[in-house]
């Protein structure tokens, strides 16, 4: 039986109890930024200055967010994002969000560096999901991914286009991230504070990289995520290889990773479906601009001809609306759902959605609306965004 989470109002709530529960080495992992994570805090804070206009004496029934993500429906616009190591938040982490996102209605997306396999998600749940690529120097791990994916029946291909390098994050080296951890004397101590992972994690069999580990060859040190980066991602990864992997895939291919008109536009030129205005949630690129500050532009430049989402510093149901009123058609959210992972495991990623919903479908009846489909940037006081 789901449990009642009531109580737990908003995703800071979740965030509090995630970081009790979740041993620190992978709370750590999910909360931090590169570098000074400047850009990490302005991805949050840039939507605050955005304000909406409040319209009275409207009809408030019949109120609706469905609508269309890269031509499937969705509850509301918003996706799971990829996140790696997410069952080291919760055994079973990505199974367990799968379903939370499947029962709720919005899709779910599995990274490459996942710790249940793609084999895995799909035994586990009945609607497809999108897969994530990280593009590795072993071509022919690569194609075999893309294989393994649609043999999974995935709907869509995430390709991040910003991980060719990777921007460093202190606290993962303090604290020697590893999945599973290193048996060392601060991880047990750790550990024993955290009676209830523990025990999940003792109850399954999933605890390191499963869409790598059995799959590549000359795999030298996959506990540790930098140095498996630099070995094998693929720094060569450029806009040729696009059109190549499209055709390897043959179905909906969204680019994550794009912070500048210019990028839409090649973008929008490869023939993707979608593009991810994403900084990797200041994970990439300290120093970067926030995401929704960059947000209209590129509507403004590629809108009309492929569908804008954005992910990055959403926590609140809120900050997804200014995203639609600005032009986003779709939103995704990493560290929220995580936090509601790490907290209460399926039914905090179903609360974390259900918080996200409430606040959505509040704002926009207090800003005169029935239907997300309709929503623009009248909802938004001119001068303020
Ligand atoms: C813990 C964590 C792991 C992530 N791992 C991946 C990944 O494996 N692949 C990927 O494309 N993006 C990854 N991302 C980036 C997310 O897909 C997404 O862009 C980001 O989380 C959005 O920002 P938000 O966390 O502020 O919502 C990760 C993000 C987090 C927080």
């Amino acid at each position: 039986m789901a449990r009642d989470l009531s109580k737990m109002t908003n995703i800071e709530d979740l965030r509090r109890v995630a970081r009790r529960k979740v041993p620190k080495m992978f709370f750590d992992y999910v909360r931090s930024g590169s570098w000074t994570e400047s850009t990490l805090h302005h991805n949050t804070r840039d939507f605050d200055p955005i304000k909406f206009q409040q319209r009275v004496l409207v009809d408030m029934t019949n109120r609706t967010l469905e609508t269309t993500m890269i031509g499937e429906t969705v509850k509301m616009p918003v996706a799971i994002a990829p996140t790696g190591f997410t069952g080291m938040m919760y055994a079973d982490g990505e199974i367990l969000a799968a379903k939370a996102a499947e029962k709720f209605g919005v899709p779910f997306s599995l990274s490459t560096m996942s710790i249940c396999s793609i084999e895995d998600v799909a035994a586990n749940t009945s609607k497809p999901f999108w897969f994530q690529l990280y593009v590795m120097r072993d071509r022919e791990f690569m194609e075999d991914l893309i294989k393994r994916a649609k043999a999974a029946n995935c709907s869509a291909l995430i390709l991040t286009a910003d991980l060719q390098v990777l921007g460093q994050r202190h606290r993962d080296i303090k604290n020697g991230l590893s999945a599973p951890p290193k048996p060392t004397l601060l991880n047990m101590m750790d550990l024993a504070l955290r009676p209830q992972w523990c025990w999940h994690m003792l109850h399954t069999k999933r605890r390191t990289f499963g869409n790598i580990v059995g799959h590549a060859k000359n795999v030298s040190d996959l506990s540790s995520l930098s140095s498996w980066t630099s070995e094998q991602f693929d720094p060569r990864l450029s806009w040729d290889d696009v059109a190549r992997i499209k055709d390897l895939w043959g179905g909906k291919l969204i680019i994550k990773g794009i912070m500048t008109t210019d990028d839409a536009e090649k973008a929008a030129k490869s023939g993707a479906d979608a593009l991810i205005v994403s900084n990797h949630g200041g994970r990439q690129l300290d120093g970067a601009l926030s995401t929704i500050k960059v947000l209209p532009d590129i509507v403004s430049a590629v809108g009309s001809q492929i569908e804008v989402w954005l992910d990055s510093g959403i926590v609140s149901g809120q900050d997804i609306l200014k995203c639609i009123a600005l032009g986003a058609k779709g939103t995704m959210i990493g560290k929220s759902f995580l936090y509601g992972l790490g907290a209460y495991g399926e039914d905090g990623v179903r609360r974390c959605l259900e918080i996200l919903y409430t606040e959505m479908d509040t704002t926009m009846a207090f800003c005169g609306h029935t239907d997300i489909k309709k929503v623009g940037k009248e909802i938004l006081v001119p001068g303020t965004y």
